[in-house]
């Protein structure tokens, strides 16, 4: 598989059609070939966010069109079920293992397994930490989705030419997700000149990654983090301008807390992986951007790596310095994050058939 299927797959389908796209690039170059009864299980943490689903979906398809078994397992944001279903895996001898991790430090030993019995082991938009039984790496730039979020915020809030000083509220996803810190430092990057300056006042005080991050990403408890935010330290009248959310799920929260405590202008709210529903949040003028991540494109990445390995090739990657796991830098391939906000949602996931126009309606 190449470059080009990567680009069919991302730039002129929808996900229903993935299969149909990969079928007839399989029969073009063959790659159906030698894959017979490989098998490759698939842990995804949970269903509970639509990116998940979609991307368990287009790894699934694009597997089996190239002749692939497919186990997908989804463990509901439970670490422990998670290394069960990877052992259950281990057990069916897999020959490949495609793994987001809820927990990426309780997997070195699933994984030792799996190394016993020669079994690549690709770590899927999170890294894999504290082990060396990790191959490859495919993911996003994650630290420029930050960047991302924290220039939307600059650019929004005019701090160019605007004195302020302008409140601002942090939030940072899951701990156990390695990805939490590449998102927040790289807002962070961006921000925190503002803050220092008193152009940005965070009036929590709440600037640590232990102190911002969501267990889970739940957009529940950061919907009752933001609760106890307002009514602690925006009793006095003032308001906030401005939200560092990390991801949708949180944004929508964060958005449910603001509005049930009389907010009928929403702060500038950022967000990431462009669900249908935030979406819709950004054309209503409620969310003010998403980052989007073409999962499709990560999915075609994965199969690119995993099919080169299992041929005894070297797979494309662009990255062998950044991802470090603390026990090796897993070569990685990084692909590039979108910010979509009111005036480029049509062209950037609509017309690229991400979502469906209906589907906004
Ligand atoms: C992913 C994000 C996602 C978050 C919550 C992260 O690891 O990179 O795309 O928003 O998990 O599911």
């Amino acid at each position: 598989m190449n470059v080009n299927r990567r680009h069919l797959m991302t730039g002129t389908i929808g996900a229903a059609a993935v299969a149909m796209v990969a079928s007839a690039c399989a029969s073009e170059e063959g790659g159906g070939d030698g894959s017979g009864g490989k098998k490759v299980g698939i842990a995804m943490p949970t269903k509970t966010s639509e990116r998940w689903i979609l991307d368990g979906d287009n790894l699934k398809a694009a597997f089996e069109e190239e002749g692939y078994e497919v186990t997908l397992q989804y463990s509901n944001d439970v670490a422990a079920d998670q290394v069960s279903a990877i052992e259950t895996m281990v057990g069916q001898n897999v020959d490949v293992l495609v793994i987001a991790a809820i927990d990426n430090k309780s997997l070195s030993g699933v994984l030792a397994q799996a190394k016993g019995q020669d079994i690549t082991v690709i770590a899927y938009d999170r890294l894999i930490l504290d082990t060396p039984d990790v191959d490859y790496y495919a993911s996003f730039d994650n630290t420029k989705v930050g960047t991302l979020q924290g220039t939307y915020i600059v650019e929004a809030l005019d701090l160019a030419n605007q004195a302020g000083p302008f409140n601002i509220e942090l939030f940072a996803g899951a701990l156990t997700d390695n990805n939490t810190q590449y998102f927040f430092n790289g807002a962070w990057e961006v921000l925190e000149p503002y803050v220092t300056g008193g152009q940005l006042v965070v009036k929590s005080g709440q600037t640590t990654l232990e102190q911002i991050a969501t267990e889970n990403w739940d957009g529940a408890v950061a919907q009752e983090r933001m609760d106890n935010i307002l009514s602690n330290f925006y009793n006095d009248g003032s308001q906030v301008d401005a939200i560092l959310a990390p991801y949708d799920g949180i944004s929508r929260g964060i958005i449910a807390s603001l509005q049930g405590s009389g907010y009928t202008e929403m702060p500038v709210v950022t967000g990431q992986d462009a669900e249908v529903e935030s979406v819709k949040y950004i054309i209503d003028g409620l969310q003010s951007m998403t980052v989007y991540k073409d999962t499709r494109e990560l999915a075609a990445t994965t199969v690119d790596m995993v099919v080169a390995v299992l041929d005894g090739k070297e797979p494309e990657v662009n990255n062998t310095e950044t991802y470090d796991n603390g026990n090796k830098v897993v070569p990685a391939y990084l692909l590039e994050p979108v910010s979509v906000d009111v005036n480029n949602y049509q062209e950037i996931v609509v017309d690229s058939g991400y979502i469906d126009a209906e589907e906004l309606a």
